[in-house]
């Protein structure tokens, strides 16, 4: 018998939270027979859309939603929440800084990580997602230092899916048939999405895809600069797909995985990345929450110079921060 699981989504009125809640309220996320109480969190301004998203959600009539809470209150939102989806940050506005928007957003994951700290499970499980979300998980982690910090991740989920989708695509095989991604650092156009393992069926994909020079080419760039290219397409940022990508890492994580995923985590020094800053591993999802940095591969000197611009992004990105705290 599966008691309540307590699911916290912030920024609940948001894009991606719109297409998150019916994967998890319907049971794609946490399996079908896992009851979910939902907390939806949101500031002021944006309650009127979040009645409105939970009157949605009530007209769905989910079997398995036992409970909804929309608050603007983080003390009341995370109140023993087992899982925690941060997507509620500040829009970058057009001329605003780099470092203006970070200030505004380690205000709000300042804010959090002390309600977290207070109120949720200590075993909650969070995935940051709103940018720059492996910095935010860092403040977040500094501000919350009862929660391990083994429980706190960022997500790179939708680069890697990104990454499996175009090797599939360009050597002609199924999602399913390509293994062996992984991307490596900051979730921001300095990371590296690693095809140098990938197989395609079983057989190496360097080739297929063409070599070394159209990877560095045409590939990595694509990956790194799909966010921009969707939102110039669309108007409005990738949220389907990254609310599938949620979902898959919270899968992942939770239930475990056959396959190396790829998750920002708290570095241990693995890689000779510092500790102290979270950063995007392959991981092997051991189930029950737990998972490990996969250990052991060898980077060649093709993938160490994109490895060690975005560890040093990351560290730029980590000093602006904690000198804004
Ligand atoms: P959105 O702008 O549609 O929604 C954000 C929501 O957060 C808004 O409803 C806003 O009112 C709310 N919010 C702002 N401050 C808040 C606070 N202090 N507490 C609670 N809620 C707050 O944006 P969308 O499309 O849902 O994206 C959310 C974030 O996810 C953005 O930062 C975006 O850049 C990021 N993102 C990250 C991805 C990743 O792979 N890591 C992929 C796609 C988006």
């Amino acid at each position: 018998p599966h008691g309540t699981l307590t699911v916290c989504i912030t920024g609940g009125a948001g894009q991606i939270s719109y297409s998150l809640l019916p994967l998890i309220a319907s049971g794609e996320v946490f399996g079908h027979e896992q009851p979910i109480e939902l907390r939806l969190l949101d500031i002021k301004p944006a309650l009127e859309a979040l009645n409105g998203v939970v009157m949605e959600l009530h007209d769905c009539s989910f079997p398995l939603l036992r409970g909804i809470v929309a608050t603007d209150d983080p003390m009341v939102a995370f109140r023993h929440a087992d899982v925690a989806v941060l997507a509620g940050s500040f829009p970058r506005r057009p001329g605003m800084e780099r470092r203006e928007l970070l200030a505004k957003n380690v205000n709000i994951f300042k804010a959090h990580g002390h309600a977290l700290d207070q109120v949720a499970s200590k075993n909650v499980k969070i995935v940051v997602v709103g940018n720059p979300s492996n910095t935010n998980a860092l403040v977040l982690s500094h501000f919350a230092p009862s929660i391990p910090k083994g429980n706190i991740t960022a997500l790179t989920r939708l680069d890697h899916n990104r990454t499996v989708s175009q090797v599939a695509l360009r050597t002609g095989v199924s999602v399913n048939d390509v293994d062996g991604v992984a991307i490596w650092g900051n979730h921001s156009a300095t990371q590296y999405p690693d095809m140098t393992r990938a197989t395609a069926k079983g057989e190496l994909a360097m080739p297929m895809l063409g070599g070394r020079k159209v990877v560095a080419e045409e590939i990595i760039p694509c990956i790194q600069k799909r966010g921009a290219a969707v939102l110039k397409a669309r108007g409005f940022s990738s949220a389907m797909s990254a609310a599938n990508a949620i979902g898959d890492h919270l899968r992942s994580w939770l239930m475990g995985d056959s396959k190396i995923v790829s998750m920002a985590v708290a570095s241990d020094g693995s890689y000779h990345v510092k500790a102290g800053v979270y950063f995007s591993f392959p991981v092997r999802c051991v189930g029950g929450g737990e998972y490990e940095i996969v250990q052991g591969i060898e980077l060649g000197e093709f993938s160490r110079k994109y490895v060690s611009a975005t560890t040093e992004e990351l560290f730029a990105e980590r000093e602006e921060a904690l000198s804004l705290l």
